[in-house]
């Protein structure tokens, strides 16, 4: 079956892309705008590939998909396109709803008319909001609180709408924080990182005391494979690495593996209606033979070193476009912060 990743060029979607072509033998159709966190570089080995055809285009453009999915003879869409940073969507949230919903909702439809055998989106752990306790499981209510999650909850809702609707086959799966190498260096993780190996501040937002649930992204990939290829029509996959952190917690540790001193970092201004804390319950996803490989420390530990050995990659994405980003996001935010403690 000839698959049609989108967004194979950004985080996710190019370890997912590299996964499937190389490890899973599939030909893959991957399209993506490269819009500003998609990346040529991310997939550079793949280059030439027999099996992997790249084209730059949109998810919302409707004759170009239609066109694909002919031309290509799609039997089976994985959308990972997707706007995805939270402080962006506060900043500009018309382009979330653009991508995670009517690009969601072209590639739905125009799929469904091809005749897509299979169709799985990949959703967020986010569409369920702020956990104060438990896990969420794949029945529970959505509570989106930022324009990105409430985005994603409308391109989950819609695919699952397909399914009701129209019997087309499609899966979800809500996906908890994905780190490793290639991550946009906006997310927590790498934002630390490289920030932390040029002796920078590390803007961490009001008390530090939020809840993440770290999923190594070759865990999310095996994850989503998995759902695609074994999963039921019509159903939802939570997916979490069963690492549960507070921010303050990663923060030292990354300082720790980079021997940086904890006064790096700084409390600064909170995110506006910041999600205390996600968890996921994913006892369905391992009822279809999935489970976590990789432990934290040693995720970590490894996406630590390949920020520092892959300078090259990130540090040509901190000076361009990202550096207006970075000044509009933190400038203000690092002049009133404070040191940890003091
Ligand atoms: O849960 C899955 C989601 O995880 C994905 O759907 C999103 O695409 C992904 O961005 C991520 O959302 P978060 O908002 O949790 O990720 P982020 O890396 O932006 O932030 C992680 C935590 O770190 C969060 O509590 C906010 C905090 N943070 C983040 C940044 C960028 C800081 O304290 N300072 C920062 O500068």
């Amino acid at each position: 079956m000839r698959i049609l990743v989108t967004g194979g060029a950004g985080f996710i979607g190019s370890h997912l892309v590299r996964r499937l072509v190389l490890q899973g033998g599939h030909e893959i159709v991957n399209l993506d705008a490269l819009k500003y966190s998609g990346n040529r570089a991310n997939l550079t080995d793949l280059e030439g590939h027999p099996r992997h055809h790249f084209v730059h285009g949109d998810i919302a453009d409707q004759p170009l998909v239609e066109r694909l999915l002919k031309e290509h003879r799609i039997g089976g869409v994985i959308n990972v396109a997707a706007e995805t940073h939270v402080d962006r969507s506060i900043l500009d949230p018309g382009s979330f709803a653009r991508t995670d919903v009517v690009g969601t909702g072209v590639l739905l439809e125009e799929s469904r008319r091809s005749g897509v055998e299979r169709f799985l989106q990949v959703s967020t752990d986010e569409v369920y909001g702020s956990v104060d306790s438990g896990m969420s499981t794949e029945e529970d209510r959505l509570a989106p609180r930022s324009p990105y999650s409430a985005s994603k909850a409308g391109g989950d809702l819609l695919t699952l709408s397909y399914w009701t609707t129209f019997r087309f086959p499609v899966m979800v799966t809500r996906g908890s924080n994905t780190y490793g190498p290639n991550q946009y260096p906006e997310k927590f993780i790498p934002l630390f990182v490289t920030n932390a190996i040029d002796d920078q501040p590390l803007p961490l937002y009001g008390d530090g005391r939020q809840r993440r649930d770290w999923l190594a992204v070759e865990d999310h990939c095996s994850a989503i494979e998995q759902v695609f290829l074994r999963g039921e029509p019509g159903q939802v996959y939570n997916v979490g690495g069963g690492n549960e952190r507070e921010n303050i917690v990663v923060a030292e540790q990354l300082l720790a593996y980079l021997e940086k001193p904890k006064s790096l970092i700084r409390l600064v201004e909170d995110r506006p209606g910041h999600d205390r804390r996600y968890a996921v319950d994913c006892s369905k996803l391992r009822r279809i033979g999935w489970h976590p490989t990789v432990s934290f420390d040693a995720g970590l530990q490894k996406t630590v070193e390949w920020y520092r050995k892959h300078e090259s990659w990130w540090r040509p994405i901190k000076s361009g476009e990202f550096r207006q980003y970075y000044e509009e996001q933190y400038r203000r935010r690092l002049e009133q912060g404070t040191r940890c403690g003091s």
